[in-house]
């Protein structure tokens, strides 16, 4: 069956409201938290399933009630989760994220099972050239990897999202179609490899994507985003603005846009309305508090496409 196939993180996110993030050696006290469930694989495949495109998980979790929570939320959501694999060695993942009052986030991810997730998760048989493999950085890299390679071999469009940042492997971009960095991450890829840093961030995607022979996407917040092709044509798209008194936190707001992206390639639609979709949809869930909670769906995607012009050529 065709899908988009999410290999990589789930966790436990303990979301926490500070007025400004700690100084290191301070303790600072916020009345309460908040926990939902999270981590950037998980939250892409939401995403993706919530636009309407078929979607499968594979990760592990920990032998323990918060794995089950998990478990449950990709259930409800859609997702076949047949490839989420309990592990009694290690517990769920779990993701301390403070929130100050600018919305801006911190996250700190105590891998936990997710560290052992493997590539052998993924069955021969469910690789498809119809398929989309969608990775990031929040399992061992040599994994991805693997997985991005048996992909690209069936024919799969493989979209890797580099966050956390970390070095790629030539081989591994060699096998891959789209790469998502924000510009930070964007900055760190092109420092390791070894390239000059450029300071806009067209050029800096039109950089990787030349060096590295793919679609560079990158995000960049409230101004939108730009994808770059190695021939050095691209499109830049604007972010939905989002009004003070609905702005909740930008968490999950790459994953967001990387899960309807996935989605949207998916189910073949152009690079600039790819673009356009996935960047409301980044927008849509900043309304919100956390991840997952705030993502929207295929059609509150459609009834805000408006807000943004289209793709403009760069
Ligand atoms: O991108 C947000 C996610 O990063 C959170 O859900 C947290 O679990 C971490 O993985």
């Amino acid at each position: 069956m065709a899908m988009v196939i999410v290999f990589g993180s789930l966790n436990i996110d303990l979301l926490m409201k500070v007025k400004e993030q700690p100084q290191i050696g301070e303790t600072i006290l916020t009345p309460t938290y908040k926990w939902t469930t999270g981590g950037k694989g998980a939250n892409q495949a939401i995403a993706c399933s919530r636009f309407g495109a078929k979607t499968a998980m594979v990760g592990k979790v920990g032998d323990d009630g918060f794995g089950t929570r998990i478990l449950n939320a990709l259930k409800r959501d859609d997702v076949l989760a047949s490839g989420v694999v309990r592990d009694d060695k290690e517990p769920t993942g779990m993701a301390f994220v403070t929130v100050d009052s600018k919305g801006d986030n911190q996250i700190v991810v105590a891998s936990g099972a997710n560290r052992l997730t493997t590539s052998d998760q993924m069955p021969n048989e469910i690789l498809h050239s119809d398929n989309v493999a969608l990775m990031q950085m929040e399992v061992n890299y040599s994994e991805n990897w693997d997985v991005i390679h048996r992909s690209k071999a069936v024919g799969a469009k493989t979209i890797l999202n580099l966050a956390p940042s970390g070095a790629v492997p030539r081989e591994v971009l060699d096998d891959l179609d789209y790469l998502i960095v924000n510009q930070i991450e964007g900055r760190q890829m092109a420092e390791k490899m070894g390239l000059e840093i450029e300071e806009s961030a067209i050029a800096l995607a039109s950089r990787l994507a030349t060096e590295a022979q793919l679609t560079c996407v990158m995000t960049m917040g409230p101004l939108g985003c730009v994808a770059m092709k190695p021939d050095g044509s691209g499109w830049r798209v604007q972010a939905m603005k989002v009004p003070d008194e609905e702005f909740g936190d930008t968490v999950g707001a790459g994953d967001t846009f990387c899960g309807v992206f996935a989605a949207c390639i998916f189910k073949k639609m152009s690079l600039q309305e790819t673009l356009r979709h996935a960047s409301v949809a980044a927008s849509l869930a900043c309304r919100g508090v956390g991840a997952q909670t705030s993502m929207p769906t295929h059609d509150e995607v459609i009834e805000y496409l408006e807000e943004i012009p289209a793709a403009e050529a760069i």
